[in-house]
């Protein structure tokens, strides 16, 4: 499989490069033709474009971990140049989403704010315990991510909100609760509420709690080393590369969950 990262210069375009460039028998089908930053250098191994027409030349797949504008641009190039498309890009609006899943049905496209099996069965876990418990447990979301981390809530946050909200037939958006200041913060019945903290090196920490009169239950997942992520991702790009287009694919999808 001929394939490109986006963002090839990034904490997790790094690792992914590390995972392919090395001779790892585990990753023996991919072959890295290259990289896509804002900078070229063509020295480097392998070469690292800044005009994606010239990065996507050739390929079968590419994986991005980048910033939503250029995971959007690329989105729609892939569409045209009949690439396939695993994209962990977080922080995407809604039509941002909309683009992406406008150029899935033209060509494979996975998108997942999390590539972690353990993160994925935890959404599945948050949503059958929402079904269960009902409106009388208040659902929480705390998360906590490294300093340099640019959007929040984390897209994973919001994967496990609107795995909450999906078990409890609520729309998630009309119930999120995006932090809580002032004297007028009262919780109301059905909220969803994420509080989010940054600091310091951590790759990612994620706690769904439901929060009942004489109980709580809670579910944890601690990310402890960023290979995780570009290992899902390559998971993915196996499954993606036997799919067809038609509709925008999840994690779920590939790890069939
Ligand atoms: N889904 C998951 O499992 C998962 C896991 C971890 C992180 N993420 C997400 O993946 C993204 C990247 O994370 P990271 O930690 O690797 O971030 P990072 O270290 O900041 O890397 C992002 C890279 O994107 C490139 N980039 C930004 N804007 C670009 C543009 N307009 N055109 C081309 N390249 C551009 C930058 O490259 P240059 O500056 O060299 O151009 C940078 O190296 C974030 O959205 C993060 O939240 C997702």
């Amino acid at each position: 499989m001929n394939i490109g990262i986006s963002g090839i210069n990034g904490r997790v375009g790094q690792i992914l490069k590390q995972l392919l460039v090395g001779n790892n028998a585990e990753y023996a089908e991919f072959n890295l033709m290259g990289g896509f930053a804002r900078v070229s250098d063509i020295d480097s191994q392998p070469i690292t474009h800044n005009d994606l027409g010239s990065f996507l030349d050739g390929l079968d797949l590419v994986i991005d971990f980048s910033l939503p504008e250029n995971c959007v641009n690329l989105a729609e190039r892939t569409a045209t140049h009949n690439v396939a498309m695993v994209s962990g890009t977080t922080g995407l609006s809604d039509a941002q989403m909309d683009v992406l899943a406008q150029a899935a049905k033209v060509t494979p496209i996975l998108h997942a704010g999390n590539m972690s099996l353990g993160v994925n069965l935890m959404c599945a876990l948050v949503e059958q315990a929402a079904s269960r418990l009902n409106l009388n447990y208040d659902v929480e979301i705390t998360e906590t991510h490294h300093r340099l981390k640019r959007d929040a809530p984390s897209g994973t946050a919001l994967m496990l909100g609107r795995a909450a909200a999906k078990g409890r037939g609520q729309n998630h958006d009309q119930q999120a609760v995006y932090g809580r200041e002032g004297s007028a913060a009262l919780r109301q019945s059905g909220e969803i509420g994420y509080a989010v903290r940054r600091g310091g090196g951590v790759i990612g920490a994620h706690d769904v709690s439901f929060f009942g009169d004489s109980e709580v239950l809670s579910l944890s997942h601690h990310a402890e080393n960023r290979a995780l992520f570009a290992e899902g991702a390559l998971f993915a790009a196996r499954w993606l590369i036997q799919q067809k287009s038609g509709r925008l694919y999840s994690m779920a999808d590939a790890l069939n969950i």
